[in-house]
């Protein structure tokens, strides 16, 4: 007797994996998955990985759930291993009842009754009805490879051959009612089927079973696509095109991409892009985000170029933000209007899109040009537009990335104010055929002369660390290596030589012991308002966040090569570690970088903050 999906599904949510196999496999730590040598044939380099929800060993092959994991090591029936690892989740198995058992039952005949379709639309696509459809797909540039991977079909021409072709295999129109492929009529004439005289693309749901099917006409007509009603095996909201594929994708490495549509998909694909998926023609929902980051803690969102994609890119944000978190984020990229990745790569080859997808920014940059867009340079609009940006950083949930979005807006807004003529209308900037230039080349060195500007940065560099010392382990090298006027320099080696000792890094003791060493009017002097008030972010009031971004926006005035180097050592610790300390401090990083990149001059030379 077969449980329940809904069941299993929990259940293995409430299962972490790793512990499971870890009480039989030494485990060590990859990227985010586990490693460790398999149990199931004998190897002495580790090939065993485990993933959040399934483990698979590249050396036999073996694969498989919590579930399988203990039917194959401890020889389990399926059953028992459910037993087991529901009493450890605290959960009750339900009991198979009749009713359970023909809801089941249903389902099971659900699916069939769709593979049954898909196969028939693919006989269809390669009979001689379906010459002109096999051209189409051939025209738009798809192999043959490719169309059977998606499974693509062919319809059949008009209406009344789908029941009487599958009707041989049991399946009655009432089965083909449920399943979506007919719909009932509301005249009380027969049921009629919604497919016909179209490029049939079955939709499949994560584990790669065929739960609906987009219906493509051929060349020019309307509706362009026909998608399937909502079934009990079909949410539109909770699926993806191409998520079976992507999934398998992603734990080789693939970067995920979500695209507008079913042929973005397969284009991407074919042109090696294994990661692509797309909503089926709505904005992306609050379930489809959480199914791409149980793949990536950083999928790309990929936009087209027009005020549609602005728009879209718009609600995905607004979906996006509440819940965000420093191990989920996303990435942006907006195509050149009139292009969409299938166009791309098709027309400039696949190392043009993966140009793109390095010219992507984070949600929290994307968002301040998406929202900036076509507001009016006046006070009015400039007001408005800073409610609305520090609004939308309010949103997300996440105490600390909620600080750092919002000083990562404000420092946009601000810069944009200061250089007019450089304002962004876009994620990415453009030539004037729109096509994305490469990011500028990290802020420059400080102007030569600005002798004074330089010694303010110094001194709220020191600043930020008096008031805020508990970032001291975090850039303890970079501080130490950095060139300071003879005062600051003695300032800091008192500073070090106490962080190495002290209990707790705290500001309060910080200061007593610089009392303490006979430093007391250096101290003073480094947090006095004069010449010039400091940064918000050397204040006591600063958030963490936001003392750590701003150190490392003053480091980056004064130091940009170094900067770049901590920002790439950074993302390496990311991508190897992926814990939130990491996050955290790459996130200050890029905060730090992208302001300066922006233009941005610093706190300093405009006096105190505007924020
Ligand atoms: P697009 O119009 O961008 O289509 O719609 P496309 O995917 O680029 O298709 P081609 O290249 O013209 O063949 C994007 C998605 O919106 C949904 C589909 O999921 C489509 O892939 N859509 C579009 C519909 O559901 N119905 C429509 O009539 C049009
Ligand atoms: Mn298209």
């Amino acid at each position: 007797m077969r449980l329940p999906d809904g069941f299993l599904d929990e259940l293995r949510a409430r299962t972490p994996l790793s512990a499971i196999v870890g009480r039989r496999v030494k485990l060590a730590r990859s990227g985010r998955h586990w490693k460790g040598c398999c149990p199931f044939h004998n190897e002495k380099s580790p090939s065993f990985y485990v993933y959040e929800d399934g483990y698979h060993c590249f050396g036999c092959g073996e694969h498989g759930d919590a579930v399988g994991f203990l039917m194959k090591s401890q020889g389990l029936q399926f059953r028992d291993a459910v037993d087991l690892l529901a009493a450890e989740a605290g959960m009750d198995v339900p009991k198979p009842t009749a009713e359970a058992a023909e809801v089941e039952q249903r389902r099971l005949d659900l699916h069939a009754v769709l593979e049954a379709a898909a196969a028939l639309y693919q006989r269809r696509l390669h009979a001689r009805e379906g010459a002109r459809a096999l051209s189409y797909l051939h025209d738009r540039g798809l192999t043959d490879d490719t169309i059977a991977r998606f499974g693509l079909g062919w319809s059949g021409e008009g209406r009344g051959g789908l029941a009487p072709a599958l009707a041989a295999s049991d399946i009655d129109v009432p089965m083909l009612v449920e399943a979506g492929l007919m719909r009932e009529s509301d005249d009380g004439r027969a049921p009629y089927e919604l497919f016909f005289n179209r490029v049939m693309f079955p939709i499949r749901d994560r584990r790669g079973r065929v739960i609906s099917f987009g219906g493509r006409i051929l060349g020019d007509g309307q509706p362009k696509y026909v998608n399937g009603p909502e079934t009990p095996l079909f949410s539109k909201r909770r699926t993806l095109y191409g998520l079976d594929l992507a999934r398998e994708a992603a734990r080789k490495g693939a970067a995920i991409v979500a695209v507008e549509g079913y042929m973005d998909v397969i284009a991407l694909h074919q042109a090696g892009f294994h990661g692509a998926l797309a909503p089926l023609g709505t904005a992306l929902t609050e379930e489809q985000l959480a199914e791409m980051w149980k793949l990536s803690p950083v999928p790309i969102l990929s936009f087209d170029g027009d005020a549609a994609g602005q728009r879209a890119a718009l609600r995905v944000a607004d979906v996006a933000l509440p819940a965000l978190t420093p191990e989920r984020s996303l990435r942006l990229v907006r195509l050149p209007a009139g292009e969409d990745p299938d166009t791309v790569v098709r027309k400039h080859g696949p190392a043009k899109f993966q140009d793109y997808l390095d010219l992507s920014s984070p949600l929290s940059s994307a968002l301040f040009g998406l929202m900036q867009e076509g507001v009016p340079n006046t006070p009015e609009g400039r007001a408005g537009l800073r409610t609305r940006l520090e609004a939308a950083a309010s949103r997300v949930a996440d105490k600390a990335l909620s600080s750092e979005i919002r000083s990562a807006l404000l420092d946009q807004f601000f810069a944009a104010r200061q250089k007019p003529a450089r304002v962004q209308t876009s994620f990415a900037r453009r030539d004037r055929f729109g096509t994305p230039l490469k990011p500028p080349p990290a802020f420059t060195r400080p102007i030569p002369g600005a002798e004074a500007a330089s010694s303010e940065r110094a001194r709220a560099l020191v600043a930020i660390l008096l008031r805020h010392p508990f970032l001291l382990p975090e850039i303890e090298e970079a501080f130490g290596g950095l060139d300071l006027p003879d005062a600051l320099a003695t300032l800091r080696s008192a500073i070090l030589h106490w962080s190495a000792a002290a209990q707790v890094l705290d500001s309060k003791a910080l200061i007593t012991h610089l009392h303490e060493v006979g430093m007391a009017a250096q101290a003073a002097h480094t947090l006095s308002a004069s010449p010039v008030p400091l940064p918000v972010c050397a204040s006591e009031a600063a958030m963490p966040a936001e003392a750590a971004a701003g150190w490392w926006h003053f480091f980056g005035l004064m130091d940009p090569g170094r900067l770049e180097n901590e920002v790439a050592n950074a993302s390496l610790a990311f991508a190897q570690r992926a814990d939130a300390a990491s996050q955290r401090r790459l996130v200050a990083l890029c905060t730090a970088r992208d302001a300066l990149r922006g233009g941005r001059i610093g706190w300093d030379e405009t006096g105190a903050d505007d924020g």
